[in-house]
């Protein structure tokens, strides 16, 4: 089965993406065809990128680079979930995503997003680089506007109908991302192989 690691990336005290990501996992697990995670980026105490030698290299040195690393490789595909500050990519996200390479690649990613202007700024700025993590990014996005989805700006109260949105995301993750295992498992063998050949 697909394993989905739903990513959150906002660490902000009072942050919003707590409410959006909850709404994501309870959906998602209505499902039985794939496997879902919670993973808060904040469990993980990334500082601003500490490690000496680019991620894209492996030669992780930092307890939490490793534990950060391990638990992106532990999945198949990715639903992150992501705020806009600055019509941008949250930093603590962008950090997070820079601090590991090989663990992303040929995996797969969908995007939940919530703003202003429902985030969309900030999906097509990880549309970007998600290319570069040699992550496939599916079509379907699920974005929540800070007016419409959130009762006074502040409590999370979704509009009805992002439910099948969801669902079409998950099901294209799960095409994605189990087709992807197959390269990973392929003919050279480990994900590992793979990982190392889109090094530079
Ligand atoms: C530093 C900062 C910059 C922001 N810039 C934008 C923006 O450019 N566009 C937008 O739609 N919302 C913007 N917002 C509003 C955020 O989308 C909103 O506060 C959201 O709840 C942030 O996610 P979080 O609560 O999970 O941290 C910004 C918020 C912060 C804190």
């Amino acid at each position: 089965m697909v394993k989905i690691g739903i990513i959150l990336g906002s660490t902000r005290p009072g942050r919003k993406g707590e409410a959006v990501a909850r709404w994501v996992v309870e959906n998602a697990r209505k499902r039985t065809d794939a496997e879902f995670e919670l993973v808060d980026v904040q469990d993980f105490n990334l500082p601003l990128l500490d490690e000496p030698v680019p991620p894209s290299m492996g030669q992780y040195s930092k307890p939490h680079t490793k534990a950060w690393a391990q638990k992106v490789a532990s999945f198949d595909a990715y639903i992150i979930v992501t705020g806009e500050y600055s019509h941008g990519i949250p930093a603590a996200l962008k950090n997070a995503l820079d601090f590991v390479y090989g663990e992303w690649n040929n995996k797969a990613a969908g995007f939940v997003s919530y703003g202003s202007a429902g985030g969309v700024r900030a999906v097509e700025q990880l549309r970007q680089v998600m290319a570069e993590l040699q992550v496939a990014d599916v079509r379907a996005h699920v974005f929540f506007s800070l007016m419409t989805d959130f009762e006074n700006y502040t409590v999370f109260k979704p509009a009805p109908g992002r439910e099948p949105i969801l669902n079409t995301l998950i099901d294209q993750l799960i095409a994605w991302g189990g087709a992807l295992k197959t390269l990973r498992e392929g003919a050279n063998g480990s994900s590992k192989t793979m990982a190392a050949a889109g090094r530079k």
